[in-house]
C-alpha cells in the first residue's frame, strides 16, 4: 500500500481529484467506484470545477455507488441516491445507485453487483472509512470474502447519519453494499481519510493484523492500494509509515 499524508482536507480533496482524472485519462470510459460520506465532498466540488473547466471529461466513464440504504425510497433525505443527485454531478454517461426502495433488497444488491462485473469491472475503487473501520457498509465482522449483501448496520454507522435522516430514528437499520471481495477486485482503490477521529482506526487498518473486526484491513492484501490522509487522520501512523 502506498500511503499519501498531506497537510489538510483541502489538499486530500486535490489529490483524490488528481487521482481520478489520472484514472479517466488512462481510461476515457473507466468504471469508477465512488462513496458517499462526508470525507469526499469537497472531492467532487473539486471535480465538478475541473470539468466546468474542460480540465476532466466523464462524458464516456460510468459512476456505480459502492452502498445505500435499504428501506427507503430515492428521494430520502439521507439516502445515497440522493447523496449522488446532490453532490456527483460530473456529466458522466451514468450514474447507477442501488434503488433503497428494491423489494427485495438482498437480490438486488447481488444483481447490481453482477452488474458491474457484466460492465468489465471497477476499474478506479474510492473508499472512506468508517470510525469502526467499516469500508462501504460492510461493518465490523465482515469476511474478507464476503459479496454483496443486505446487512444490519451498527448503532455507531445509523448515529452516523442522524443528521441527514433528520433523527436516529429515521435512520434505516439495513444497508445494501458490495462485498470486500468485490471491493477488492476493483483494479485500483483509493482510500481516503481526514480529521483526528479517523486517526485511530486509520492506524489499525493500515498497520493492524488483517481481521473481519476491522474491515479495512483487508485493504492490505491488495496490490494497488493508495491512502490518501490528511495530516490529522495520519497523527498516529507509527514513524516507518509516515
Ligand atoms: C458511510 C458510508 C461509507 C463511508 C463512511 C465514512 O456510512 N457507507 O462508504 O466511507 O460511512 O463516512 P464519512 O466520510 O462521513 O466519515
Amino acid at each position: 500500500m502506498r500511503i499519501e499524508i498531506l497537510a489538510d482536507e483541502a489538499a486530500v480533496a486535490v489529490r483524490a481529484a488528481d487521482l481520478v482524472c489520472d484514472a479517466l485519462r488512462a481510461k476515457p470510459d473507466a468504471l469508477l467506484a465512488l462513496p458517499t460520506g462526508n470525507t469526499p465532498v469537497l472531492a467532487y466540488a473539486e471535480l465538478a470545477r475541473r470539468v466546468a473547466a474542460s480540465e476532466a471529461d466523464f462524458a464516456r466513464a460510468s459512476i456505480y455507488a459502492i452502498d445505500e440504504f435499504a428501506d427507503a425510497t430515492r428521494t430520502t433525505p439521507g439516502t445515497n441516491s440522493v447523496f449522488y443527485r446532490e453532490h456527483v454531478r460530473l456529466g458522466q454517461r451514468v450514474l447507477h445507485c442501488p434503488n433503497p426502495s428494491a423489494q427485495d433488497p438482498d437480490e438486488h444488491i447481488r444483481a447490481f453487483a453482477d452488474a458491474i462485473r457484466r460492465a468489465g469491472g471497477i476499474d478506479l475503487c474510492v473508499l472512506g472509512i468508517g470510525t469502526n473501520g467499516h469500508i462501504a457498509f460492510n461493518e465490523p465482522g465482515s469476511a474478507r470474502d464476503s459479496r454483496a449483501r443486505v446487512v444490519a448496520l451498527t448503532h455507531a454507522s445509523r448515529e452516523a447519519h442522524t443528521a441527514t435522516f433528520g433523527s436516529l430514528a429515521a435512520v434505516p437499520s439495513r444497508g445494501m453494499t458490495l462485498g470486500v471481495a468485490d471491493l477488492l477486485e476493483a483494479r485500483s482503490i483509493v482510500v481516503l481519510a481526514t480529521g483526528a477521529r479517523k486517526a485511530s482506526i486509520a492506524r489499525r487498518a493500515i498497520e493492524g493484523a488483517q481481521t473481519a473486526e476491522v474491515p479495512a484491513s483487508w485493504l492490505q492484501s491488495h496490490a494497488d492500494v493508495v491512502w490518501v490522509l490528511d495530516a490529522a487522520a495520519a497523527a498516529e501512523l507509527s514513524a516507518t509509515t509516515q
